[in-house]
């Protein structure tokens, strides 16, 4: 039976969704979807890419070595290599990753769990164990345990079924959840465990690994795997040798994708304040960039301008207008965009008052702006 109820107007509700999402769409929807879906190439891209073509180069050696029968030859050859991938949060690790996977001839079908790809991704459950990790490396390659089982037991079906599925390649994503277990025997535990993955006779596995900076030093007491590993890091971006990427992101994206006219959003100090707002990371910018865009959609103006950025902003951070980057008198360079929430704490006894009319920061994001440690680096003046 139909049950779709119309409305007092006669219209029903699909075609009022119909009609709502056509008048979505022509304040600029599609113009959005654009925007969102677009990927900018860097020279990150460049170098991640001659990694990998290096990783499967070091896999084909191995397989060129077993098949001529001088596999006992070559000794540690046979075994798996290892790529992290590291950058802050917001860098851009996932979404490159990605692209790179499935763009990639060798990985085809990656992504697709019937496929008969060569690659799998996972990402490291928080908080992590050795059998959780277990666990969702199971999940991803098609074989899902229902019952809680030991971790050994959960190790040994991820040997067996890594081979049995053909997968040579393991992405581990978030690796940093494993660093952040506070039982240093865990930890031990994942990266042995990782290890023989790499070192197995039958079935060596190759690792991607990607995560916070930290995880660059994942195998760096084990000289045997360090030796093997080689390292991409997605750094933050700085003014002195970002400033045209950065213009280069707001051309691509608000004039050639969004067809805005630039209003005074290409010049060094705009650049520098964008890029202390998203403390220097690339992805950030970029969505910095696309919600900039999207107030000015919603408004209609035809330009890009800073008030849109500042919109941007405030709705990112929830920020009080005078602790706003983008429009901030004085010394912007001393907020701290990962405070924006921070609102005044109650006074402490020391007398340290605030006057009503000076600009509300937080008690915290001043004090952090005394301190030499965490004083927030002017990107204006390195
Ligand atoms: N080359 C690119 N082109 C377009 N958008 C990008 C690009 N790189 C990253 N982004 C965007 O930047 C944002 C952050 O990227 P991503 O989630 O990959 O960062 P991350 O380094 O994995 O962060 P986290 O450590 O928090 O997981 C996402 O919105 C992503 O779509
Ligand atoms: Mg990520």
């Amino acid at each position: 039976m139909d049950t779709i109820t119309t409305s007092h107007d006669g219209e029903d509700p699909v075609s009022r969704m119909r009609r709502l999402q056509s008048e979505r769409r022509s304040r600029g929807g599609d113009v959005m979807a654009g925007v969102l879906s677009a990927y900018i190439t860097t020279p990150r891209d460049t170098a991640l890419e001659a990694e990998l073509d290096g990783l499967i180069d070091s896999f084909l050696l191995t397989q060129e070595a077993a098949s001529s029968g001088t596999a006992r030859q070559v000794g540690r050859l046979r075994e798996g290599r290892s790529l992290t991938v590291t950058g802050q949060s917001g860098a851009g690790k996932t979404r490159t990753l990605e692209r790179h996977f499935h763009r990639r001839e060798e990985f085809a079908g990656y992504g697709d769990p019937d496929s008969d790809c060569v690659l799998v991704s996972v990402t490291t459950p928080s908080p992590c164990t050795l059998r959780l990790l277990g666990n969702e490396i199971l999940a991803a390659i098609g074989s899902p345990v229902e019952r809680r089982l030991d971790e050994n037991v959960v190790w040994d079906m991820v040997h067996r079924n890594l081979a049995l599925r053909g997968v040579r390649f393991l992405h581990i994503d978030e690796l940093q959840h494993v660093l952040q277990s506070r039982n240093p025997v865990e930890i031990g535990k994942v990266q042995d465990t990782l290890k023989r993955l790499m070192q197995n006779k039958d079935w060596p596995v190759w690792l991607i690994l990607s995560g916070l900076p930290e995880i660059g030093r994942f195998f760096a007491q084990d000289e045997q795997v360090w030796r093997r590993s080689r390292h991409v890091v997605f750094g933050d971006l700085t003014l002195e040798g970002d400033a045209d990427l950065v213009r280069r992101l707001l051309t691509d994206y608000g004039k050639g994708k969004a067809k805005l006219t630039l209003d005074g959003v290409t010049d060094e100090p705009f650049i520098a304040r964008l890029l202390h707002a998203a403390l220097g990371r690339f992805g950030i910018v970029i969505e910095i960039i696309q919600d900039a865009i999207r107030e000015s959609l919603r408004k209609e103006t035809g330009t890009l301008a800073v008030t849109h950025f500042a919109d941007a902003y405030k709705a990112r951070t929830g920020c009080q207008p005078e602790a706003n980057v983008f429009t901030a008198q004085g010394d912007w360079w001393l907020i701290r965009p990962q405070e924006g929430l921070v609102r005044e704490e109650p006074q402490e006894e020391d007398g340290d008052e605030e006057e009503d009319d000076k600009p509300r920061r937080g008690r915290k994001s001043r004090k952090a702006g005394k301190s030499r440690k965490t004083q927030p680096r002017d990107r204006r003046n390195p």
